[in-house]
């Protein structure tokens, strides 16, 4: 019986001894930079943002970088370039155009123009120019998770799991106003055009008190998809409530 249970308590010991929490090793920025470091030039078209290692939700920040080879933002994330969007589907290594960069949300730290040409110094959700965001800062990234701070004052956690994402907004405290934009016809655009670029083709969206719902219509993309269904429902929680 003694023996036994020293047997027992020998094998805890040694399965407790193998568990080694791997994930502490990955550096999911690797890939993101080309062959000079903070550089999107020459990159590797490489996903970074909050994920589990297969999971479908990629969450990430899609970013536009002027006077680079467009093929470098198809993971969404490149070292400098400009806050588009953050969204929850993204892929690493399509060569070409890129694929996915939906569906988005952008928060916004400011006052919102009624005009369609947009008064200077508001935000026109119309012309991403008016909002787009310098990060501030390096991003951190480890597996699920990954935080950037906007040059808006903005701090945003994403994360994923398998078929959910999470995007934490932790807006500063000022008086001025803060929205969050949701734009079913925000994708990975591929500058040059071409046969291969996206297309937002539709969708609906409707919003009941602190949730929303719909779905949109994308075609196009690095694999010249036919025509794919991104339902959504998110739940939009005010930490501050
Ligand atoms: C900005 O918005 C315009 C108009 O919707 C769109 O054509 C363009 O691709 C967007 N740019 C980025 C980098 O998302
Ligand atoms: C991009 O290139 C254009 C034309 O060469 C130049 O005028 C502009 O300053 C460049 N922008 C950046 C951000 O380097």
């Amino acid at each position: 019986m003694a023996l036994k249970s020293v047997l027992v308590s020998a094998l805890l010991h040694f399965s407790l001894a193998e568990v080694v929490d791997y994930a502490q090793y990955v550096n999911p920025l690797i890939g993101g930079s080309g062959p000079f470091e903070g550089l999107a030039f020459g990159g590797g078209d490489i996903f970074v943002g909050g994920a589990l290692p297969f999971g479908v939700a990629k969450v990430g920040i899609d970013t536009y970088e002027p006077n680079v080879s467009f093929a470098v933002i198809n993971g969404g994330w490149t070292p400098k370039g400009l806050v588009t969007g953050l969204s929850m589907l993204h892929e690493s290594g399509t060569g070409g155009a890129p694929k996915y960069g939906v569906v988005s949300q952008m928060p916004l730290v400011g006052s919102l123009s009624s005009s369609e040409e947009g008064a200077p110094g508001t935000i026109n959700i119309l012309d991403n120019r008016t909002y787009w965001q310098q990060r501030v800062g390096d991003d951190t990234a480890r597996v699920g998770y990954f935080k950037t701070q906007l040059e808006s004052g903005v701090a945003v956690e994403l994360s994923g799991a398998r078929h959910a994402g999470m995007m934490r907004y932790s807006f500063p405290t000022s008086n001025e106003e803060r929205h969050v934009l949701v734009d079913l016809s925000h994708y990975l655009p591929q500058e040059s055009g071409g046969p291969s670029s996206q297309a937002y083709l539709g969708g609906e969206i409707s919003l009941d008190g602190a949730t929303y719902q719909g779905h949109a219509t994308y075609e196009g993309g690095w694999n010249d998809g036919a025509p794919f269904h991104d339902l959504l429902l998110r739940r939009v929680r005010d930490g501050a409530q």
